[in-house]
């Protein structure tokens, strides 16, 4: 296929555009993966929304590899991560250091950490085929159906769901959204809604996405603010799963994952808090959380906005960093937020 070098606006943010260069457009312009994935995908939902701040998502494992004169940089400048970097894990709730306390329980509305994870031996969602997708649906369900006590619960596909139910569950954030652009055109969409799902414990606070940006997304939440019991259930839960399912991992890059944010621990660890004081200056709000690598959202999710004051916290960084490192870089800064919102 023929295809020229991207137009993109002065304007244009994006970590695409700015590592992008007509030299490694040309280089890498005629590669494909074994997947048959090709530059031409992976750089496409940042060609199609310039307003990305990333820009670019895998097919496969061998994207990483194919593409790194462009996906090295990328993932240098967001992880602070470099190429000769190994990947470090520590998911042992014993190291966190996160008590929970009544000042912070009067702040943080609820707590979700979550993972994202892929099957091992197959392309990532962007590359993946339709027959391959359900494969993945169906024995990662069969696997999540399988598991007992307080992670037992049932696998909700996508497909046949009322709309009412899955607005309800969007509402009350536990599923993922549909039609999103940066996804359609990353080509994670096709196909929808068949092979997507979620699965559910009874009290919602074990919950798996099936084959949205990842395969799978492992979440843990519940209300409040006990961020180390939120931690402890989704090691546990991890785990578990990890008995019956093999996930793709890479002694470099740690568990792979379609958009390289995701890399490494895949986890975004966040609390829903109000800070409805320091929402009113953005300027220290917004140093805090970079000193502390964290990231702001609305509470609707990613490229949603704050409502009454609550805002979305989370880790910033995911390679390179251990799991327990990204919770507690979450809790450090939530402390650090609270005692500024107390001190306005
Ligand atoms: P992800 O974390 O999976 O990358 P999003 O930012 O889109 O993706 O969030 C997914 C959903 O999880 C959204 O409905 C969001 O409101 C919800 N969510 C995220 N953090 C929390 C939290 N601490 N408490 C309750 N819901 C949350
Ligand atoms: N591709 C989008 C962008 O570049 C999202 C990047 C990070 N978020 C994510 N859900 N992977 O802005």
């Amino acid at each position: 296929m023929h295809y020229q070098f991207p137009a993109f606006e002065k304007t244009c943010q994006s970590l695409l555009c700015k590592y992008l260069t007509p030299e490694i457009f040309e280089a890498l312009k005629e590669k494909k993966t074994s997947h048959g994935y090709t530059l031409h995908q992976a750089i496409n939902s940042g060609v199609q929304n310039p307003d990305s701040s990333i820009g670019v998502y895998a097919g496969d494992a061998e994207s990483y590899a194919l593409f790194a004169p462009l996906f090295d940089p990328i993932i240098q400048e967001y992880h602070g991560f470099g190429v000769d970097d190994i990947h470090q894990s520590n998911f042992n709730p014993n190291d966190l250091h996160a008590p929970s306390s009544s000042t912070m329980e009067e702040y943080i509305v609820s707590t979700r950490i979550r993972v994202g994870r892929n099957v091992d031996n197959l392309p990532l969602g962007p590359a993946i085929n339709q027959a391959q997708r359900h494969e993945v649906e169906m024995n990662v369900s069969r696997a999540l159906e399988a598991l007992e006590g307080e992670l037992g619960g049932t696998y909700f596909p996508l497909q046949g769901m009322s709309e009412t139910d899955r607005n309800q569950l969007i509402a009350d954030h536990f599923l993922f959204k549909a039609g999103d652009r940066f996804l359609e055109a990353a080509g994670l969409n096709r196909d929808w809604p068949q092979g997507r799902g979620i699965f559910h414990n009874n009290a919602k606070t074990f919950l798996v996405w099936i084959n949205e940006e990842d395969q799978l997304r492992i979440i843990s939440m519940q209300q409040g603010g006990d961020i180390q019991a939120v931690f402890t259930r989704l090691s546990h839960a991890v785990r578990e799963i990890e008995k019956s399912v093999g996930f793709s991992y890479s002694e470099h890059l740690g568990y792979l994952t379609s958009c390289p944010t995701n890399l490494g621990t895949a986890m975004r660890a966040s609390v829903h808090i109000k800070l409805p004081k320091l929402g009113h200056d953005m300027k220290r709000f917004e140093a805090i959380a970079s000193q502390h690598h964290l990231q702001i959202r609305g509470i609707h999710g990613e490229h949603s906005e704050s409502e009454g004051g609550i805002y979305d916290i989370s880790n910033r960084r995911r390679l390179g960093v251990s799991e327990v490192q990204c919770v507690q870089d979450m809790y450090d800064g939530v402390v650090a937020l609270i005692a500024a919102e107390q001190s306005l």
